[in-house]
């Protein structure tokens, strides 16, 4: 069935040539956007939904989450309020949660993560391991990972587990993990930071992830500076996320990683676990103003930032890390998209998947003007209403 929504007031539609559009209308079938342009020009469609001049943009692709896990860290949370600092160790009080829990609790967990992330407007994600570190709970959280998410990335060198030794620990988690969650995930990610991996065993988890053909990502320069946005581009990773921590020369390294027409490293920022760890803003307003790509993503994990609303994140880029609204609505949704290596997301153009949201508002600029509102009116995904 095909469907035309109308009477746009605004149209974000992260295509270059089409713009942002203003009394519009777009029509989508079997699940691809196949029409967009002036609302008087519209064609007929089986269905028609007037938008009564609300702002539609693409569903937000939130190319960062950890959403497969057990248990809660509140009394974390609350000792960091307190004055207490975030550190990498934390990750093992959610590991043993995850696994003490059966698959059902799991898939139940990022059911209802999932759902409360479709609410807020997304259409796409990303998850990872990483709660598991053996080679059986990884395989599960990525196999509950897939019943769900658009993207799953084999997060085995989150931490080292508890009672092992980091060189024995990556023998498994390069060797037989990687080889049994392979035909379940999309892409490799390394923790590189003080706590976790260091930049030789992260180097050589990158490896390992490269000669199996996975998409590379890093966890880089959260905590402090490090080698991982340098490690990241060095190896055509696809991003390196958190980036608080950068020097200029890293800044720069990001936005060359793009010149040429060259397929680069996109830098993922992800303002609500900047907030919740109480560490600095990643400096998105100079990435933005250097050329890099930059995609900003909630980071939903029960350690570091418990939400999955990217509209939170969102306006947080706008208020707090100066980003124009533009540039942030086009971060949390093509940028997402470029993150996870898809050109059919994040966009409103033709042939596009067919996945929009509705504002309860006129234009995107009420997503910063007004923090904190639920906004999302609907949501069509594959083209079909889900909220
Ligand atoms: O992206 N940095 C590493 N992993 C998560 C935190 C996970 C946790 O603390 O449970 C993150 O912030």
């Amino acid at each position: 069935m095909s469907t035309v929504i109308t009477g746009i007031g605004e149209l974000t539609t992260n295509d270059d040539e089409l713009g942002r559009l203003h009394d519009a209308a777009v029509v989508f079938d079997e699940g691809r956007v196949v029409w967009v342009g002036a609302a008087v020009d519209a064609p007929d469609a089986d269905e028609r939904v007037d938008a009564a001049g609300r702002a539609v943009l693409p569903g937000w692709v939130d190319s960062h989450t950890h959403m497969v896990f057990a248990g809660d860290r509140t009394a974390e949370f609350e000792a960091r309020m307190a004055g207490e600092a975030y550190a990498a160790g934390g990750i093992n009080v959610t590991v043993e949660a995850t696994r003490a829990a059966s698959d059902e609790q799991l898939r139940a967990n990022l059911d209802r993560l999932a759902d409360e992330a479709l609410r807020g407007g997304t259409t796409a994600f990303e998850t990872k391991t990483g709660y598991g570190l053996t080679v059986d709970d990884e395989v599960r959280s990525a196999r509950v990972a897939r019943s769900r998410a658009e993207s799953v990335t084999f997060l085995g060198a989150h931490l080292v587990p508890a009672g092992m030794d980091a060189d024995e620990y990556l023998v498994l988690a390069t060797g037989p993990m990687l080889d049994a969650v392979v035909p379940l995930v999309d892409a490799i990610d390394v923790f590189c930071e003080r706590g976790a991996f260091d930049e030789e065993q992260s180097r050589q988890v990158l490896r390992a992830g490269q000669t199996k053909g996975l998409g590379l990502r890093v966890h880089g320069n959260q905590l402090g500076p490090g080698p991982g946005v340098r490690l990241a581009v060095e190896h055509g990773a696809l991003s390196v996320d958190h980036v608080a921590f950068l020097e200029t020369e890293e800044i720069g390294m990001l936005a060359d990683s793009w010149s040429g027409g060259a397929r680069g490293t996109v830098a993922t920022v992800l303002p609500a676990c900047d907030l919740s760890t109480r560490m600095p803003l990643a400096p998105a307003r100079d990435l933005v103003d250097a050329g890099a790509v930059v995609a900003i993503a909630s980071n939903a994990n029960p350690g570091t930032s418990y939400t999955t609303s990217m509209a939170f994140c969102v306006a947080t880029a706008v208020l707090q890390m100066r980003l124009t609204v533009e540039e942030a609505v086009r971060a949390a949704t093509l940028g997402g998209a470029i993150a996870l290596g898809r050109d059919d997301l994040g966009r409103i153009s033709v042939g596009a998947r067919a996945d929009l949201q509705m504002l309860d508002a006129p234009s995107v600029t009420h997503l910063a003007y007004r923090p904190g509102v639920p906004l999302t009116a609907a949501v069509w995904r594959r083209g079909e209403r889900v909220v």
